[in-house]
């Protein structure tokens, strides 16, 4: 029997808002020093939806380049992942479906587990490749993250959305098995249904992430993985870039080594560069990594990443990846680079109208006001329906 062609990410997009808050603005407000934030959490800014903005416009932002430069033909499953999903039975990626015209010989699910689904959505779609080499799935991560105004949190939100086309002979990233899982019931980060900013327990929640690395690791050495040294750098889930680097540092510690920060830096620092100034993404911060690293990394041809995908609650997943000769010709560098530049920075004030901004649940005609130049915007709601447009 002839083997199997590779699997993994043929093409990665992402996307992010029309606004910024640093946190130096945040920092003048909130007395904070900004230190702090720049060294202590590793934090620049954070995206801010405008209020035309949500998971399925910068998800159908994300999602677009992809269609157009590969076609939908092969796409016959999409796969959108989000813990900040607009509606308890309709998949978001049906919205982002609509948006982009995709055939409706096709699937559409949405997946939740905090911010790990990206992984188990990546994960499903690799076993639908592998059934059917000819298919190709589309994988979007979209989240925003918000917490209450003035708790610890605030300083680790942020927003955006990475679209991935998972298929055989893929051009950017193979991805290889074994995986190593975790899941423990731990009560770190959660939002019940009732809530519209998440609960934490912040240094629960750091202690539990670290817990699932030594997990994840745990089963992956077990069944077979790579070794540490065969790494030539490591992507992180990036609730804030510096839990990237403790995160590598208690790696490093499990596995008996001396941790070395220079060392520490090498292999995640890389990875950071984006998320430091688009904040927390939840499903999407991990692959908004993954894009930072391949724009700035020397040729990584041939070279294995290691990937730590963290969800509170918590459920945690270790593979790796194997980057493929000949990526850097398939680069989205300028397009990345231009989604965080883009962004308008706003004051505190119309941060704080944007986060609080709801819509009424009377069923009324509620329009958005027009702000975003982004070119999917959400119209407003109507009959308890949310109305989308192309721009
Ligand atoms: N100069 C330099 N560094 C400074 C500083 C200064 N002036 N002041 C403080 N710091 C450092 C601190 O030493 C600390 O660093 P270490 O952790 O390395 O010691 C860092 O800045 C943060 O300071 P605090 O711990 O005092 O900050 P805080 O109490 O305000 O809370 C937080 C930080 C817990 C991350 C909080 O922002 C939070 O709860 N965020 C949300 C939860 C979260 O992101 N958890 C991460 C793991 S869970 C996960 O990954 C899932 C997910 O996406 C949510």
């Amino acid at each position: 029997m002839p083997a199997a062609a590779p699997i993994g990410i043929h093409d990665l997009s992402f996307a992010t808002t029309q606004y910024a808050l640093t946190h130096a603005t945040l920092a003048a407000h909130n007395g904070a020093r900004v230190a702090k934030y720049h060294q202590g959490i590793g934090q620049y800014a954070m995206s801010v939806p405008a209020a035309d903005e949500d998971v399925v416009t910068m998800a159908a932002d994300a999602a677009a380049p992809v269609v157009a430069r590969h076609g939908a033909d092969r796409i016959r499953t999409v796969v959108f992942a989000t813990e900040s999903s607009v509606d308890q039975s309709k998949a978001a990626g049906v919205y982002v479906h609509s948006l982009l015209g995709l055939p409706s010989a096709a699937r559409v699910v949405e997946l939740k587990q905090a911010c790990y689904s990206g992984t188990a959505a990546l994960q499903f779609a690799a076993g639908l490749v592998h059934r059917d080499p000819a298919q190709q799935v589309l994988v979007i991560a979209a989240d925003v993250s918000r917490y209450e105004l003035g708790s610890a949190g605030e300083a680790t939100q942020g927003a955006a959305a990475v679209a991935m086309l998972i298929g055989a002979d893929p051009a950017l990233v193979r991805i290889e098995e074994p995986s190593g899982v975790f899941t423990a019931d731990i009560m770190d980060f959660w939002r019940p249904n009732y809530l519209t900013t998440a609960l934490v327990d912040g240094r629960e929640s750091i202690s539990a992430y670290l817990q699932a690395v030594e997990g994840t690791w745990k089963d992956y050495t077990e069944r077979g993985g790579r070794t540490l040294d065969e790494f030539s750098a490591f992507c992180y889930h990036q609730p804030f870039t510096k839990m990237a680097h403790k995160a590598h540092r208690h790696l490093l510690q499990h596995c008996g080594r001396t941790v070395d920060e220079a060392e520490v830096t090498r292999a995640v620092g890389l990875t950071t560069a984006y998320n430091a100034e688009i904040g927390n993404s939840y499903t999407a911060s991990l692959y908004v990594g993954l894009a930072a690293l391949l724009d700035h990394a020397d040729d990584l041809s041939g070279r294995a990443v290691g990937f730590l995908s963290y969800g509170s609650g918590s459920v945690a997943e270790f593979f790796a990846g194997t980057v493929v000769p000949g990526y850097r010709a398939r680069l989205r560098t300028a397009a990345n680079r231009t989604a965080i530049g883009r962004r308008t920075e706003i004051g505190y004030d119309r941060y704080r109208h944007l986060h609080e901004r709801s819509f009424p649940c009377d069923g009324g005609d509620h329009p958005t006001p027009n702000e975003t130049t982004g070119p999917y915007r959400l119209v407003g709601l109507a009959d308890h329906k949310r109305l989308y447009a192309t721009r």
